[in-house]
């Protein structure tokens, strides 16, 4: 059982300095806009992935006007403490378990699972293939210790290889040795991270689509599918076979570079025919999924952050989710609304204890 218990923020965006007690499982975050919310939720995520979800750059997490911020959490993994200290300063950045630094994050990634659905993770239904790819990315580093490298590594290669097609075309003479060399660099690679997301997606889609009947609590027919251009072919073959296209578009039409999730409401197009309703309730349905997944690999429940997420639930999909989140899992959950009333009225309607923090 993973447990945050206390964490203290000093010059971490909005937060000049500020301690927080948790002593539920269920934490219920509520203010108004622009009070904090969001950005102590994401203190926690920064605790736990070693970055932020939303900023790109420690320094815009960074409160205005200072030169870096430190984040202490101190969590409680099985009956043992774990104190993770995070602190900036201009572009460094240092992180600790238990006082002892660590020399790479990637060796942190993991320790404290988390899952976090915030609003724009609506992108993940509605927005680019790359946001999707992310999404499975994501979790994979969570679950996989070497896969940040592979994917390191291709990318490294893709891009290369990207550079090497632009050589050719402008200049002729270039001979073809080296994209035949990066070709076969690149085909065991790519194939080893097609391997890594085909097995973790024959088992997440599926569950999605059961978390999504669930809790929309209707039979409505979902068909979530996992797209690679390496379904049928290996990836060097399709390489050699693409030359020439590749050559002409400068660019590299084929790898899991090109990979996708295809989502579908009744056999068309999820993005183009769900309501509001429905795309939030699939979103919630794979970030379930990844967390069950995340949950039984690990052995224990991950940390659950939901921001703001009741927008646009009725209120039957709302209860069915806080069944789940809040009562058929033990691991902590932190929810955050604008709403106090909302949140409480939800939560009592479930019979649930939690801890109420207003931000002022
Ligand atoms: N680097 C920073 N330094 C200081 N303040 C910051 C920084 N980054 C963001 N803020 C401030 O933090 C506040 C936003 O906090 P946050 O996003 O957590 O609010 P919220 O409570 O989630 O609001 P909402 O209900 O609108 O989602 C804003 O007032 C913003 O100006
Ligand atoms: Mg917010």
């Amino acid at each position: 059982m993973l447990t945050l218990n206390r964490i203290r923020l000093t010059q971490y965006k909005n937060y000049a300095q500020r301690e927080f007690e948790f002593n539920h499982n269920v934490v219920a975050i509520t203010g108004l806009n622009g009070k904090g919310k969001t950005n102590l939720l994401d203190a926690i995520h920064y605790c736990c992935l070693a970055k932020s979800y939303f900023s790109p750059s420690s320094q815009l997490s960074t409160m205005f006007g200072t030169d870096g911020f430190r984040i202490e959490g101190y969590f409680n993994k099985d009956e043992r403490a774990l104190d993770v200290v995070c602190v900036t300063r201009g572009n460094k950045k240092e992180l600790s378990l238990n006082a002892i630094p660590y020399e790479k994050f990637s060796q942190h990634i993991g320790t404290l699972p988390i899952v976090m659905i915030a609003p724009d993770d609506i992108e993940l239904i509605t927005g680019a293939a790359e946001q999707r790819r992310n999404f499975v990315d994501t979790l994979l580093c969570q679950l996989k210790p070497g896969y940040i490298q592979e994917l390191i590594k291709y990318n490294r290669l893709l891009q290369q290889r990207n550079s090497q097609l632009r050589l050719m075309a402008s200049d002729s003479a270039v001979s073809s040795e080296i994209l035949d060399i990066l070709d076969e660099q690149m085909a065991p690679v790519g194939l080893a991270i097609y391997k890594s997301r085909k097995e973790l997606l024959d088992k997440l889609l599926p569950l999605a689509a059961t978390f999504y009947r669930r809790i929309s609590g209707t039979d409505e027919n979902v068909f979530l599918v996992y797209q690679s251009q390496l379904e049928n072919e290996e990836l060097l073959a399709l390489l050699v076979k693409g030359r020439e296209k590749d050559l002409i578009t400068q660019r590299s039409n084929w790898g899991i570079h090109r990979d996708d999730l295809i989502f579908q409401l009744e056999s068309k197009l999820f993005r183009l025919v769900a309501s509001q309703g429905q795309r939030k309730s699939l979103l919630f349905a794979l970030k379930l999924a990844e967390f069950e997944i995340i949950k039984e690999r690990k052995g224990f429940s991950p940390m659950l952050l939901m921001d703001d997420v009741f927008e646009k639930l009725d209120g039957h999909r709302m209860n069915h989710l806080l069944q789940w989140v809040c009562t058929d899992n033990e691991g902590q959950v932190f929810i955050t609304d604008t709403h106090r009333e909302r949140l409480e009225e939800a939560f009592d309607s479930v019979d649930i204890t939690y801890q109420m923090i207003e931000l002022e």
